[in-house]
């Protein structure tokens, strides 16, 4: 059964300083390069948590172009809107991705970084956004496959837990692996997929793991038999392993880029 992350103040105010590191203003760069906005478009972000998308497309699409943000979290939605308050070109939505808040056929491009694999009914969501899209639009998605985590542990038994806890954050895990064809079956074509490895040698700042460490010790207590002592042990031994020079951590993330059909 899925017990999604709570998108809640706490994650919301952690997100915001998690989402400015290395690893993932790579991933974004990423993102904003795959949907390459140009002055003037059009654009919508589901699921535009802490904003960081919405604040640059809306310099990129610049004054004749706009950017709305739809996210269902009231505190992703406050930290976001403190941010992007002095950006005349923004707007941001209360609304979820299987009923987007917005027009058919009004966006010149779509994204939804991390997101669909939160969603129940994911093509119910892809369905919204070939709505939202006009003819000819074009969506950027990104997602991660958990089943790809490679995670070293001298207790490999409870990683193993510890992970497939961790999998019960949200409603896919695998979600990459039947993206493309959930695409196709609905309606979109010029469909590309691109695998990009996370790769942690080290415990930093910068680094995708550090944060992973955060939100799974916060949140697989209770979990396939996790409890907050094992928990805590296992965050400890990462920090040893660390210190020993021999962590190691490597995720397989996926972009994914499709078009409405102009007919
Ligand atoms: C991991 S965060 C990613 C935020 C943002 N896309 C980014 O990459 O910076 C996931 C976001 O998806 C939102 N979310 C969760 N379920 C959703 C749904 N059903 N529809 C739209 N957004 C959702 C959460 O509130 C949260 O802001």
């Amino acid at each position: 059964m899925t017990d999604n992350l709570a998108f809640d103040q706490e994650t919301a105010a952690f997100m915001e300083r998690f989402y400015q590191s290395g690893d993932i203003v790579e991933r974004r760069d990423t993102v904003l390069r795959r949907l390459s906005a140009q002055p003037g478009d059009r654009i919508l972000d589901v699921g535009s948590g802490p904003g960081f998308y919405v604040e640059a497309l809306a310099r990129q699409v610049g004054p004749s172009g706009s950017v709305v943000g739809v996210d269902p979290s009231e505190a992703m939605l406050e930290t976001s809107g403190r941010r992007l308050a002095d950006l005349a070109n923004v707007e941001l939505r209360q609304g979820a991705a299987t009923a987007l808040p917005v027009e058919a056929d009004s966006f010149d491009r779509a994204l939804s970084v991390q997101v669909l694999e939160y969603v129940e009914d994911v093509p119910k969501a892809l369905g919204e956004l070939y709505r939202v899209l006009r003819p000819g639009g074009r969506v950027v998605l990104w997602d991660i496959d958990w089943a790809t985590v490679s995670w070293y542990s001298e207790n490999p038994e409870r990683m193993a837990a510890v992970l497939h806890a961790w999998d019960e954050h949200l409603a896919d895990p695998s979600l990459p692996q039947t993206l493309p064809a959930s695409l196709a079956m609905s309606g979109f074509e010029e469909i590309t997929v691109d695998g990009h490895a996370t790769v942690n040698t080290h415990i930093s700042d910068d680094g995708y793991s550090k944060g992973l460490l955060r939100f799974v010790s916060g949140y697989a207590a209770g979990r396939r038999g996790c409890t907050q002592d094992m928990l805590d042990d296992w965050a400890q031994e990462q920090k040893e392993l660390d210190a020993a020079g021999r962590f190691s951590f490597s995720v397989i993330q996926f972009c994914f880029s499709a078009t409405k059909p102009t007919t």
